[in-house]
């Protein structure tokens, strides 16, 4: 999976790729990335990347032509057009599914904005998707960038170690991840739940599934999809509610 990143600020990205799982990933040769400075593509003797908007108003907007250019680069450098994916509060939420189709790419182009945006032009010409990370505005594209790389990445093979494993975290399943425990068994009174420490694998995925169920239901009930559960999750289920009912 090879990340093409169009960005002003490079430093941004290479701080963060450079470190943990994204280092070992890119090491190992299961992803790659590459940061095109959308300013080296500026025709401009100052190399000038924004102007002010048409129609008036506050701040500056990326122009056009930079960013196109930059564009045209990048297809040439792979042969081919790989999808372009604009970072943008006005996007589609990221989702993990989103993540997990993604990571069926080999090749994505991450496009980041700054100042109050970017030409219009740009967007019609280039982008198959835009793509927001959450109901809030940053000051860039580059954050919302790292945090598609990272949990795109995270889907390629090869990327997480055996350790690591995708299958039971949240949101694998529809459900969010139980809660986890280690070593000391007893820390300033506070105890491990003593069925982890049963060693009874039956009993553990029993209280695992029904941690799970719980937490959904109290923090994310718009997820809980029943027709992805089984019949014993649906069991477990119905004892949560109606024990949320007799407490009410
Ligand atoms: N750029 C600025 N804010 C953003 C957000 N919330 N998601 C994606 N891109 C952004």
């Amino acid at each position: 999976m090879n990340f093409h990143i169009m960005t002003l600020f490079p430093e941004i990205i290479h701080s963060y790729m450079g470190e943990s799982i994204m280092k070992r990933g890119t090491e190992k040769g299961e992803i790659s990335y590459k940061c095109w400075n959308i300013r080296d593509y500026s025709k401009n003797k100052h190399r000038k990347v924004d102007d002010y908007p048409y129609g008036g108003g506050a701040g500056m907007v990326m122009t056009v032509d930079p960013i196109v250019s930059c564009y045209n680069h990048i297809k040439e450098a792979v042969f081919k057009k790989p999808k372009v994916i604009y970072l943008t509060p006005k996007g589609e939420k990221f989702t993990n599914e989103m993540a997990v189709e993604l990571s069926k790419e080999d090749d994505l182009v991450l496009l980041c904005g700054h100042y109050e945006g970017i030409d219009q032009r740009a967007i019609d010409m280039i982008v198959d998707k835009e793509v927001s990370i959450g109901d809030y505005v940053l000051t860039g594209g580059e954050l919302p960038a790292l945090v598609l790389i990272d949990s795109i990445s995270r889907h390629v093979k090869g990327v997480l170690g055996d350790d690591d494993s995708l299958d039971e975290e949240s949101f694998s399943d529809g459900l969010l991840e139980y809660p986890h425990y280690t070593r000391p068994a007893e820390y300033e009174g506070l105890k491990v739940p003593e069925v982890l420490l049963s060693g009874n694998h039956k009993h553990i995925n029993e209280y695992r599934k029904t941690e799970s169920l719980k937490l959904t239901l109290e923090r994310r009930p718009d997820i809980l999809d029943i027709s992805k559960l089984s019949k014993e999750d649906i069991k477990i289920l119905e004892k949560l509610k109606n024990i949320d009912k007799q407490s009410k």
